[in-house]
């Protein structure tokens, strides 16, 4: 019979036992996995356990600096790095989602790695991997068919060395809110959705560009943010804008638009396998897309996706 106190018992023991004085770095990405990771890891071995937090530039709005502060305070030991220009200047001219992903994923290494090599003789890396993550990058729809290469399962370069500690690897989602939860994380980060690695650069279709991101940002964040007021954010699993680089004409005043459209995804789910998308009511939605339309310039109409998965996957790349 599973319970999280006894996996919180259980786990920091194998942690101390494997690991002992060595020390540990780990990425943390202001989600649930890897938060719930580096606590576990730093009841551990505390001060041992060296986290860093890279902004890749395509976090959600004032993402970096409200999760860093989080974390400083946790006690946690972290290190903020802005890379965010060595990330869009690798994108720019790229629209292949695949393509994309891999340049996010090298980029990140790269930057990990430079930053990794700062702390003296760190012998561990410790990742917020969880059980879907592994299976979803085996495969999705078949026994040899790998829908999407996820940069956070078996990502490390073999220069690296370092070998690797993964605490979180036999669990699902709602598991793994169980244990925060007997750690006593606070429910700011265990309710957050889940966001992926490669960020707003999987949900900008085709080529990134500060422009867009800057656009999507203010967009989602009108999104999240009327959830939140509507009380309805912890009742969706997952919820993201998505920044179509598709234009159709509107009009505004006397003038005739020409301009992009975001669509807004929300998804009930247990684990990300399958997904069926939230009937959100009319009135919010007409509340989200009024903001957006009026106050996100380049923007001039706002859909709703209305698919599951399967067929459709959660994100659009
Ligand atoms: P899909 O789009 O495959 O997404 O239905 C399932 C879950 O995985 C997340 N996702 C990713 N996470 N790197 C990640 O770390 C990725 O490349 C990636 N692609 C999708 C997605 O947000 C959803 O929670």
């Amino acid at each position: 019979d599973w319970t999280s106190t006894a996996f919180v018992d259980t786990t920091i023991a194998d942690i101390k036992a494997t690991v002992g004085n060595d020390k540990v770095v780990l990425a943390l990405s202001g989600g649930v996995d890897s938060s719930v990771a580096a606590v576990l890891l730093h009841k551990a071995i505390g001060t041992n356990l060296h986290c860093i937090f890279v902004d890749n530039g395509l976090l959600r709005k004032n993402e970096y600096e409200s999760v860093l502060e989080q974390y400083k305070d946790f006690g946690l030991n972290i290190k903020g790095v802005d890379a965010k220009d060595k990330f869009l200047g690798q994108l720019a001219g790229v629209e292949d989602p695949e393509q994309k992903r891999k340049i996010i994923g090298r980029v990140f290494i790269e930057v990990f790695d430079e930053e990794s090599h700062l702390i003296q003789d760190v012998k561990w890396l410790a990742q917020g991997t969880i059980y879907p993550d592994i299976i979803e990058s085996v495969s999705v729809n078949g026994p040899s068919a790998t829908i999407k290469s996820h940069h956070n399962v078996g990502g490390l370069p073999d220069f690296m060395k370092l070998k690797v500690v993964e605490p979180l690897k036999t669990l699902f989602k709602d598991e793994v809110r169980r244990v925060g939860k007997a750690l006593g994380l606070e429910a700011f980060i265990l309710g957050r959705h889940p966001f992926p690695g490669p960020g707003l650069g999987i949900r900008i279709i085709g080529e990134v560009t500060p422009e867009k991101v800057a656009i999507l940002q203010d967009a989602d964040k009108i999104y999240i943010d009327n959830l939140k007021e509507a009380g309805l954010y912890d009742k969706v699993w997952q919820a993201g804008a998505i920044f179509l680089p598709v234009r159709s004409v509107g009009v505004m005043g006397d003038e005739r638009t020409y301009e992009n459209v975001i669509a807004l995804r929300a998804v009930e789910s247990l684990d990300g396998m399958t997904a069926d998308w939230c009937h959100l009511p009319y009135p919010v939605l007409a509340k989200i897309s009024n903001e957006i339309i009026n106050k996100v310039k380049g923007i001039n109409r706002v859909v709703y996706d209305i698919s599951s998965k399967p067929p459709a996957t959660i994100e659009w790349e």
